[in-house]
């Protein structure tokens, strides 16, 4: 795909396109050997080798960024009344159509994968590719191994929607146990809905992983990071 040199450099979302402009000006990117000082150039990303200060630019077509979410953030692109995950992205990913793939609600923190890679999407969320989301949850009252073997079996919601069969595994019990809870749906409040089936609150949710994509301890809340390539091959694969 042919386009402008300072909108590919900076859509791989290592600077913003004001900074690409200034390095692209100064003379430190080259397209196939030769110094090209204007931004405007048009380049075939696939075909043409890129340097940027003498190092080759390896062009990645879709952007993934892991956030750890924090609550009280909407789990949406734009919303014109509350903050949500993509504002809380550093200024040079805002501009590039980013969006979660898959929604936690607003008091649930943790893992929120940030792509504009529209297909991988839609396969870590399919429920036929079972593809397990697995959660930390705090409940309000003590856990016994029916529960875990309602989870099992399937639950069925309130309303009569059937859950696919879900795995729960109590780490911690007591008044407010904490147990771990792997799904492979992602239906509107479904965990919180699944315990109220069992006659239990959930008092903080945290996701810790999608597939094998672990989120990183390293992340505090409302920070956010490219996943590296390992890990997107993870994913991707
Ligand atoms: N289940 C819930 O109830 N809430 C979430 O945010 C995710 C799963």
């Amino acid at each position: 795909m042919l386009q402008r040199l300072d909108k590919l450099i900076a859509s791989q979302g290592t600077r913003s396109r004001r900074d690409t402009v200034k390095l692209i000006r100064s003379g430190r990117v080259t397209i196939d050997g030769a110094v090209c000082r204007d931004p405007s150039q048009k380049v075939e990303s696939e075909s043409q080798q890129i340097t940027i200060e003498g190092k080759p630019l390896v062009y990645q077509r879709f952007v993934y960024l892991m956030m750890n979410k924090p609550s009280g953030v909407l789990c949406v692109s734009r919303d014109p009344k509350v903050s949500t995950v993509v504002d809380l992205l550093p200024e040079e990913w805002k501009r590039k159509g980013l969006f979660p793939a898959g929604r936690l609600d607003k008091d649930t923190v943790g893992l929120v994968l940030l792509t504009d890679d529209g297909e991988l999407a839609h396969r870590l969320l399919s429920p036929k590719n079972k593809i397990y989301k697995k959660y930390l949850v705090r409940l309000d009252a003590p856990l016994t191994d029916e529960h875990c073997r309602r989870f099992e079996e399937g639950i069925t919601l309130a309303d009569g929607t059937p859950c696919h069969p879900a795995k729960l595994e109590i780490l911690e019990n007591g008044e407010q146990p904490l147990a771990q809870v792997q799904i492979t749906e992602g239906r509107y409040h479904q965990i919180k809905r699944m315990f109220g089936v069992l006659d239990r609150g959930v008092v903080w949710l945290k996701r810790v992983s999608i597939g094998e994509l672990v989120l990183d301890p390293q992340l505090k809340e409302g920070e956010s990071r490219p996943l590296t390539s390992q890990e997107t091959e993870l994913l991707v694969l």
